[in-house]
């Protein structure tokens, strides 16, 4: 993946820098004057974030307990798990934060009290990220926000659906939302500031959709049928806002589903019915280290419509989940894990994107003034008007430069979920990590009080070491008992099938294979195929028909045979030193590792398995040499034993013997090759 420098901006760099600090100093001053400062937060829930800003150990209990208290039903349920997650060895809390939580009464009848005020607390911290819990608490908001001088994008609360029931019914919710609001959103005011654009007036109506919620089935694995069935869902959507002249924006997720979002947008902005509307948008998340590759695919595919598309350029949301799973699964991490790399990354993006302007349309979604400023003195630079894009926000958050910056002339739109706690969850843990992560602008600027000249300070010029928190990371959980041992063994990483190149590679292996059925599998004894054996097909369990092998039956006397030959090889095999044993066995895993994709396929076909539970068997294989490897090097070390004068003890390990493995059919390779090489 390549990432690009700064150096390809403009000679006019120090003017450039000047300008953007000029513009930066006047948001702060500008938002000086408002009264509000990170976001409104009440007195429990501030209390509640500072202590989770110093004390990461209570952090995560924190939001592992906000997470799962709209599914607590009873008080007896949320005083135990205040219990469980909080008072537990080695979690520091303040006397504050003991009362706060209603910890000194939990045993008692006041507990039930301190539950529903934990509960009452915790809905009010939402309520400060969610407009209402229905639409229309929320379209009372929506009209405040709109008269105050905002306009805003609404997001149906949920995502990631699990049944299709539930997907249909988020469909007729988001239909029902363009059709609704479009026509709510008439009997308002103008506002010219949040109207006017130079090529199309801008839509009163803004829509943000998550595709994960839309379908349930979602899968790399099923890369086409995903696309499919999120578009066929989607259309109606889109049909809908194109005849009300409502603005629908496809919001970008976790990485592992971002190759279909953006092959959904490719194809469906692109069919006939809807490529001259240009009133669709997409994300780019510029801590993606691919970002700048993903937004020359969108501007390409939008210049072959008739009209342009909306770009909301964003940081990203969702950081510490890429980087926890990327940590878990042994794979590279998509994201960029230093903070200024992202900053700058946004830069880069922010530049293209308005010099690809009006091919493209640009929405600066973000609460970091340097990267706004940045965005706003680069158009000022390329003469784009400041009505011809758009600052957005999210509700709830950094209102202060939201005044600012529409004082200054800009068109701010709010980001605001609607929806109910429950499956608002993610979306309120998001925020709560934004809000307290040591590495954001909004505590550096808020908290720590940082000097504006830092605050925008060119961030290609920055430290690009790693963050703290990838190191945190990779260690929490950690029970640090094997660091003493000599073990170095890791788990084969599984395949990340969300990558192109990497689903490619096993459809390849699978033709491959396809083309050369039926594999012929004679009975091998002493390195000799057995002759005069008659054969027998196996078929794939999937298709029937299709023949994969042609397999030997042995006969007794092979078998016999194949054993006399075991016991034969044995002298010699025992005899060699244990490190040319484990040699050999590393040697098999390279080679396993070697034909990974050829293994899977032959999983695949003949035992009928997915591709990731067929990935799953050849790493499990791999696994076992190198596991065994390390640990035959452990045991076949002579070990010295209490010796008492005149005699002297020590132990070791000798090889037994030949063994036979009957393995069972549902992990045809890991079992087979974890017993073989075991002993
Ligand atoms: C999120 O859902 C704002 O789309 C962003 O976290």
């Amino acid at each position: 993946m390549q990432v690009q420098t700064l150096t390809e901006l403009p000679a006019t760099r120090s003017d450039l820098d000047a300008r953007i600090r000029e513009i930066g100093e006047e948001i702060f001053n500008r938002s000086s004057e408002s009264q509000t400062g990170l976001f409104d937060k009440g007195y429990w829930s501030g209390k509640i974030m500072d202590w989770s800003m110093t004390n990461p150990a209570f952090k995560i209990e924190m939001f592992r307990f906000v997470d799962v208290l709209p599914s607590l039903n009873t008080s007896e349920q949320v005083v135990e798990h205040i219990r469980q997650y909080f008072l537990r060895p080695g979690l520091e809390l303040s006397p504050l934060i003991r009362t706060a939580m209603g910890m000194a009464t939990l045993g008692s009848l006041a507990g039930k009290l301190a539950a529903s005020t934990i509960r009452k607390n915790v809905l009010s911290m939402a309520s400060t990220f969610i407009t209402g819990q229905n639409s229309s608490t929320a379209k009372a908001t929506l009209e405040k926000l709109w008269n105050s001088g905002f306009c805003f994008t609404v997001d149906i609360l949920g995502e990631a659906a699990v049944a299709e029931s539930e997907a249909l019914d988020y469909q007729r919710r988001y239909l029902e939302l363009v059709n609704g609001l479009s026509q709510d959103v008439k009997s308002w005011k103008a506002q010219a500031l949040l109207e006017e654009h130079p090529l199309t007036p801008v839509p009163r109506a803004n829509i943000s959709v998550k595709c994960s919620s839309l379908y349930s089935q979602i899968d790399n694995m099923a890369f086409r049928q995903s696309v499919d069935a999120i578009k066929e869902r989607l259309r109606p959507i889109l049909v809908a806002a194109k005849e009300k002249g409502a603005f629908v924006n496809l919001d970008m997720e976790q990485n592992d589903t971002r190759e279909i979002l953006l092959r959904v947008a490719e194809e469906i902005f692109l069919e006939p019915e809807l490529r001259d509307y240009p009133h669709f948008g997409v994300v780019i998340q510029a801590y993606l280290k691919g970002a700048i590759s993903d937004l020359d695919r969108v501007i390409s595919f939008s210049s072959l419509r008739g009209s342009p598309i909306t770009v909301r350029l964003v940081k990203g949301a969702y950081w510490d989940f890429e980087v926890i799973q990327s940590l878990q699964r042994n794979w590279e991490i998509p994201v960029f894990t230093n903070k200024a790399a992202t900053d700058a990354n946004y830069e880069l993006c922010a530049k293209k994107l308005l010099d690809s302007y009006p091919k493209i349309l640009a929405a600066f979604g973000s609460h970091n003034i340097r990267s706004l400023s940045f965005a706003m003195a680069y158009a000022e630079s390329k003469k784009i008007p400041k009505t011809a894009f758009e600052v957005q926000m999210l509700y709830g958050m950094a209102d202060a430069f939201k005044k600012a910056v529409t004082v200054m002339g800009y068109r701010v739109r709010e980001y605001a979920p609607v929806g109910e706690m429950l499956p608002g969850m993610a979306y309120l843990v998001r925020r709560l990590l934004e809000n307290t992560s040591n590495e954001g602008f909004l505590r550096a600027k808020f908290v720590s009080k940082a000097d504006s000249a830092v605050l925008l300070q060119d961030p290609a010029t920055k430290s690009q070491a790693e963050s703290p928190l990838v190191k945190a990371m990779a260690e929490f959980g950690d029970n640090n008992d094997h660091k003493e041992s000599e073990t170095v063994f890791k788990n084969e990483p599984y395949i990340d099938f969300s990558l192109d190149d990497n689903r490619k590679k096993l459809e390849g292996a699978l033709k491959k294979l396809r083309s050369a059925l039926p594999i012929e599998v004679s009975a091998i004894v002493n390195g000799q195929k057995a002759g005069g054996l008659s054969f027998k097909d196996s078929s794939n369990p999937s298709k029937q028909s299709e023949i994969v092998a042609r397999y030997a039956l042995s006969t007794e006397e092979t078998a016999a045979e194949a054993i006399k030959a075991s016991i034969a090889a044995m002298k010699t095999w025992a005899r060699r030193p244990a490190t040319e044993r484990i040699a050999i066995i590393q040697k098999a895993g390279e080679l396993l590792r070697a034909r990974k994709a050829e293994l899977s396929a032959l999983v695949v076909l003949e035992v009928g398995k997915n591709y990731r539970e067929a990935d799953a068997d050849v790493a499990e294989a791999i696994d076992f040499c190198f596991y065994y490897a390390e640990e035959c090097g452990k045991l076949s070390k002579p070990r010295s034993m209490a010796s008492t004068a005149g005699e002297q003890n020590r132990y070791e390990y000798a090889p037994r013997g030949p063994a036979v493995v009957i393995a069972p059919w549902n992990f045809p390779l890991a079992i087979l090759c974890g017993m073989t090489v075991g002993p």
